[in-house]
């Protein structure tokens, strides 16, 4: 018996060659055209800035769009999971940063085993708790891991208070055999109107700055300073940020298409191909692409996406339909027209996909499985 990822991943093959009208929907599609652009900019910017660029992978969790990233110039990639870590390591990834609480005797063997295999692993940790767990893991290999010291940058999520926690950290971290702190991180993802991210950000700076300066002065080695979202990726060079992770850049999507200077939505390289397959009720068109195959997350202005080509909003969602309201739209579909949508959030949908279709110029040209897909552990 075929595994269902597999069983998709083979039918998306056969598909190589033929244009998007030919394909069954729903189907997630990548314009690679977008795709290399996204990348492109994204890692010109670091490079003229002369910043690591360190791609976060949760939002493709594909092997070939990662080595795309790392071919372009970053210097590894971010990850959230276990599962994630090792898919890319066994891709040949040589170096990940795991930017997650990782906790549990289980996980943090699995992690020691990537290192005696040889990854360069860098983890973000906010607790002793969790490196003394790992210290214990990588001294029966004796392997050896990098750490941030994770700081909370205003989300109230994971991340030490305070620069004074901060060093108390770096102190039991570093006397511990197998871990070297290498410098700190945190997540700007605080979510402000478009107008204040700049000054979020300035309080951002602030923070790592001051957290950096006190890790220094207690001796401690504080090369690194890790951080850096989508919506703050172009604003990075004026924080004292070394390395940044954006993760969204490289698709885009609904909730991020308006931090893209140039592009907007025309930059957003990842969308949902689905089907007109109802038009019964009076004011509705029915797609065949529900929140399992776009997700349930919200946007804050409602809609569950753009749809692109008749226009209308998709105005609510059950499993497997998507229902366009035809009051805002330019166009009256019918049963079999076909539109794409782009997504709300754009990483927990291609979580939802066993593979996306790779299109140029209208033609399947590769198929990028999503290799880490629900590797949630
Ligand atoms: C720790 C961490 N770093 C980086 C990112 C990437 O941010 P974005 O999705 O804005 O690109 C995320 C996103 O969730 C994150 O949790």
């Amino acid at each position: 018996m075929v595994r269902a990822g597999e069983r998709t991943v083979q039918l998306y093959r056969s598909w190589v060659g033929r244009t998007l009208d030919e394909v069954e929907t729903p189907a997630a599609v990548v314009d690679l055209d977008l795709l290399e652009a996204n990348v492109a900019r994204m890692q010109d910017y670091a490079d003229a800035h002369g910043i690591a660029l360190w791609p976060h992978a949760k939002t493709h969790k594909s092997i070939e769009v990662g080595a795309r990233q790392l071919a372009a110039g970053a210097v590894g990639l971010t990850v959230a999971k276990t599962g994630e870590a090792e898919v890319f390591h066994e891709a040949g990834v040589e170096r990940l940063l795991v930017h997650h609480p990782t906790y549990g005797p289980a996980k943090w063997d699995r992690l020691a085993g990537l290192v005696d295999d040889g990854l360069e692993l860098t983890i973000a940790l906010d607790g002793s708790d969790a490196a003394e767990g790992l210290s214990r893991a990588l001294a029966r290999g004796g392997g050896s891991a990098g750490v941030l010291i994770e700081v909370d940058l205003g989300m109230r999520r994971t991340g030490v208070a305070s620069p004074a926690d901060a060093v108390a950290l770096a102190r039991r971290v570093d006397a511990l055999p197998g871990l070297h702190v290498d410098g700190i991180s945190g997540y700007p993802g605080v979510r402000v109107p478009a107008g204040e991210v700049r000054p979020y950000l300035a309080g951002v700076d602030a923070t790592l700055r001051a957290t950096r300066d006190a890790i220094r002065e207690a001796g401690i080695r504080c090369e690194r300073v890790s951080a850096g979202s989508t919506p703050t990726r172009y604003m990075t060079h004026e924080t004292c940020i070394s390395e940044m992770r954006p993760g969204t850049y490289v698709f885009l999507d609904r909730m991020e298409a308006p931090s893209e200077p140039d592009g907007g939505l025309d930059a957003c390289a990842l969308t949902i191909l689905a089907t007109v397959i109802s038009t019964s009720v009076p004011g509705r068109a029915i797609i065949d692409a529900g929140s399992k195959t776009l997700t349930g997350d919200r946007h804050p202005d409602g809609g569950h996406g753009i749809v692109l080509g008749v226009g209308g909003s998709l105005v609510e969602l059950n499993e497997e339909h998507g229902y366009i309201d035809l009051e805002s739209a330019a166009t009256s579909p019918r049963v079999g027209d076909r539109v794409r949508v782009i997504p709300n959030h754009a990483c927990t949908c291609v979580n939802l996909h066993d593979a996306l279709l790779g299109v140029r110029a209208g033609t399947v040209e590769t198929v990028f499985p999503v290799a880490a897909r629900g590797l949630n552990w």
